[in-house]
């Protein structure tokens, strides 16, 4: 059997992540984690519970009452997001918390939080997980780093598309500027920036169909396999 590995998937917003980090790890039987809808889930948290993010003891407190898991839905065949033991999957991925997301995940009180838990899902390797920091704080050691890029209106266009799909008609320029102000947020703070980790490998998936994603992760899964003795 191949040995279990860890695959860290880092990127922009709207790049196809997270589809393409569910698929690989279906193909391979990993766990899959999607670490922005943890940031997501405690945004909501904060959003529904008025906490200020300017009151660090308000929001180190809040931390303490938050559990974050995520539930297998076989009717989707993907897992849900909870809070607290509330599916808050469709809530966390409307525009409001979009709109707050990078400002919560920018606290460096959060983020210690979540990548603790997120270590902690990632002990026993065979696990997918994508978002903005995987390779380069989250899990440096990574077996296989990818960083997803994608030309800016294709991302805009994709993600209008996603939330048409939930019932949200968003004016796609509002959507471009969701996106713009978010990269600037995520690329700039001092505490876990999106940035490429210095081993990571390119994936432009501007003009590749999700399966081709997929292949083009599987094959570096299967070279690196193949490299571990
Ligand atoms: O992947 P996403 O768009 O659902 O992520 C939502 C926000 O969470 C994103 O704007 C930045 C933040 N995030 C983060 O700071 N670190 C991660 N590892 C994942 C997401």
């Amino acid at each position: 059997m191949s040995k279990k590995i860890v695959i860290a998937l880092d990127g922009f917003s709207s790049c196809g992540k997270s589809t393409t980090a569910r698929h690989v790890a279906a193909v391979l039987h990993y766990a899959f984690v999607d670490s922005g809808a943890m940031y997501r889930a405690v945004a909501l948290y904060f959003h529904r519970n008025d906490i200020s993010l300017l009151d660090l003891n308000q929001v180190a407190n809040a931390l303490k009452e938050i559990e974050i898991t995520f539930v297998f839905n076989p009717a989707k065949q993907s897992s849900d997001t909870y809070l607290n033991g509330e599916n808050v999957e469709n809530e966390i991925r409307m525009m409001f918390i979009s709109d707050m997301v990078s400002q919560v995940s920018a606290l460096p009180i959060v983020r210690h939080a979540m990548v603790a838990l997120q270590q902690k899902m990632g002990e026993k390797k065979g696990i997918v997980m994508d978002g903005r920091d995987i390779g380069t704080v989250v899990f440096p050691k990574a077996e296989l780093k990818i960083f997803m890029t994608a030309e800016p209106h294709i991302r805009a266009q994709r993600r209008k598309l996603e939330l048409l799909q939930k019932g949200e008609d968003l004016p796609l320029e509002e959507i471009v500027e969701n996106l713009r102000k978010r990269d600037e947020i995520d690329s700039n703070r001092s505490e876990g920036p999106l940035k490429r980790a210095v081993d990571a490998i390119d994936l432009d998936t501007s003009f590749r169909s999700m399966d081709e994603q997929v292949e083009f992760v599987l094959e570096h899964v299967r070279r690196v396999q193949g490299e571990i003795k």
